[in-house]
């Protein structure tokens, strides 16, 4: 608190229920006060004097990926205990994928924003951060980046998968792929209702690599989790293990003064995305990943990241780019047998939350042991990273395509371009009969961007026409300005920035242009000449959308694009 006493010698930092008073203009009654209050709920002095470790919890009753929370907040609780802090638990914004309106997205700088100013208004020494759910890791490590206070990730762990007629499935490929048998009509209302009961089989998050498991491995990586917390499942009693070991670890982080600025940093971000690529992770991870970098001030740059996918070969098959589940990644021996193989390539002196570096770790975990899940280095699944950056004059700011998960055959390609101006325009005609379309063309959906949905929704999945998956069409290219659930699967061009919200080329694309996409060269063309492409943004300027009042007004005036991780620009610091 910087106070001096009368000897004028600098007071120690407060600490535990001393820190961070309430303003009355008298440090010592307020402190009286506090005291007064929490002691209405029975605490004694004793317990009053241990480290304060706040517990951001956020189980909803909306949010069935954290479905496990009060478990998992009994274990943090137990942990701090037995290492002699004060647990303290506090609540957050949660949001769940499929219950938030427009979409998930367009709330995470909001959670980060009560997940700082939270954690920075009440007292606490350290902070165990309990999320899962896609958008609710990154929010929380974005929050705890900016407030500084040491901080600990524990994820709530991934649902077990579940059998439909002896076909293993899980949320949310296997959802995506019995949608597009159902619109194809090739299984009926009741078998799709039957799927329904057996996608998600338990509480937890979804079982595959999508952006929620992809943000899991990333916390771990980036040193801001413990080694082999991010894979085992929700339901499970390594879980439940982990957030025990979380708690502990809070109290530690708390002695050592260990904050995220120490761990998070240019060598572990760099190691995170080592480990996003080998995992075949989600590309929404990029976007994330760049908006907990950007509170610390460092960059993530997509060429870096370009060079570094060039070299980093896909390890783990885990769908949606190969065939297992979490649950199968975890008895495989989860992200410290994945690091032992990535070994070479990793900043090895990376702090992490348990005060030993990642190169540590790694020594402490073993040798391992024979399985079929994590590839070694020498005998990868997919030679280069499972994410390429792509430039041309259609994303003269970048976009990306999850290769790994895409068609070989459709990774070079040159197409007609078949244009809708918004999603509304999209589900208004893509399964008219009469739309003109063939599996060479290229669809392109525009406007849903950071600020042109808004919020960037996951809708660049773009469904295949139905009379072309009638037809037995499984893959088309597909080119859009917003993002895509990592759990899903396609030669499907995202972020294209600058969006078609704020005037970039993807705004002027027309239905019968050529497009021309080479993946192996990372080039995105439009084949459309300069001087035509200025002769219609002259016709036809497009204006930014704004709002009135309220979060809509904040998010749409300060909100960046996806090479800036969509977070808002009052929140990111200068670039190191
Ligand atoms: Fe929560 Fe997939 S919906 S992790």
């Amino acid at each position: 608190m910087g106070e001096s006493d009368k000897k004028g010698n600098a007071a120690p930092p407060a600490s535990g229920l001393s820190k961070g008073l309430t303003s009355y203009g008298d440090a010592g009654f307020s402190l009286f006060l506090r005291k007064a209050f929490i002691k209405g709920a029975g605490y004694t002095d004793d317990a009053l004097s241990r480290p304060v470790i706040g517990i951001a919890a956020t189980g909803s009753g909306f949010n069935p990926c954290h479905g496990n929370a009060p478990q998992l907040l009994e274990a943090v609780r137990r942990g701090v205990m037995l290492s002699g802090g004060l647990p303290v638990e506090f609540p957050t914004i949660s949001i769940h994928e499929s219950f938030a309106h427009p979409t998930s997205m367009f709330l995470r700088n909001l959670m980060s924003m009560d997940t700082e100013e939270m954690i920075r208004a009440q007292p606490m020494d350290a902070v165990v951060l309990v999320g899962g759910c896609d958008k609710t890791v990154p929010a929380q490590l974005m929050g705890a980046a900016s407030a500084n206070v040491p901080a600990v990730q524990l994820v709530t762990g991934s649902m077990l998968t579940g059998s439909h007629d002896g076909t293993r499935v899980g949320a949310c490929t296997d959802c995506r792929r019995y949608w597009g048998r159902y619109r194809a009509e090739e299984i009926d209302a009741d078998e799709i209702g039957r799927v329904n009961d057996q996608l998600v089989a338990s509480v937890g998050t979804c079982s595959v690599m999508g952006t929620a498991s992809t943000m899991a491995c990333v916390a771990e990586a980036l040193g801001m989790a413990l080694p082999g917390s991010a894979s085992p499942p929700a339901v499970t009693a390594d879980r439940i293990r982990v957030a025990e070991r979380s708690g502990a670890t809070a109290v530690a982080l708390a002695k050592a003064k260990l904050a995220p600025d120490r761990i998070i940093t240019a060598k572990s971000v760099e190691n995170a995305l080592r480990v996003l690529l080998a995992i075949g992770g989600s590309t929404n991870g990029i976007v994330h990943l760049t908006a907990i970098a950007g509170r610390l001030g460092i960059p993530v740059d997509l060429a870096r990241l370009d060079e570094l996918g060039r070299e980093t070969p896909v390890l783990v098959d885990l769908k949606p780019s190969g065939q297992w589940y979490m649950e199968d990644f975890h008895h495989a021996g989860g992200v410290p047998a994945l690091l032992r193989e990535l070994k070479p390539l990793l900043h090895l002196d990376a702090m992490t939350v348990t005060g030993r570096t990642l190169g540590e770790e790694i020594e402490a975990s073993g040798a391992g042991f024979p399985q079929e899940v994590i590839r070694p280095l020498a005998k990868p699944i997919f030679a280069q990273g499972g994410i390429a950056v792509l430039r041309g004059n259609l994303a003269p700011g970048g976009a990306i395509i999850k290769q790994s998960a895409a068609d070989a055959r459709l990774m070079r390609h040159e197409g007609r371009a078949v244009v809708f101006e918004n999603a509304a325009d999209l589900a208004e005609r893509l399964d008219r009969d009469d739309l003109d379309v063939t599996a060479d063309d290229i669809l392109v959906l525009k406007n849903i961007g950071p600020k042109g949905a808004p919020g960037m929704p996951e809708a660049g999945y773009l469904p295949i026409p139905r009379k072309l998956a009638r037809a037995g069409v499984k893959d088309m290219v597909r080119i859009s300005d917003g993002r895509m659930s990592g759990t899903a699967a396609g030669t499907i061009v995202l972020h294209v920035t600058p969006e078609a919200a704020l005037g970039g080329p993807l705004a002027y694309v027309r239905t019968g242009d050529r497009i021309r996409l080479d993946v192996a060269n990372r080039s995105l063309l439009l084949l459309v000449d300069d001087a035509e492409l200025r002769r219609r943004r002259e016709a036809r300027p497009v204006t930014p959308p704004t709002a009135e009042r309220g979060y809509l007004k904040l998010f749409l005036d300060t909100v960046t694009q996806a090479d800036q991780g969509v977070d808002f620009d009052f929140l990111r610091l200068p670039r190191k």
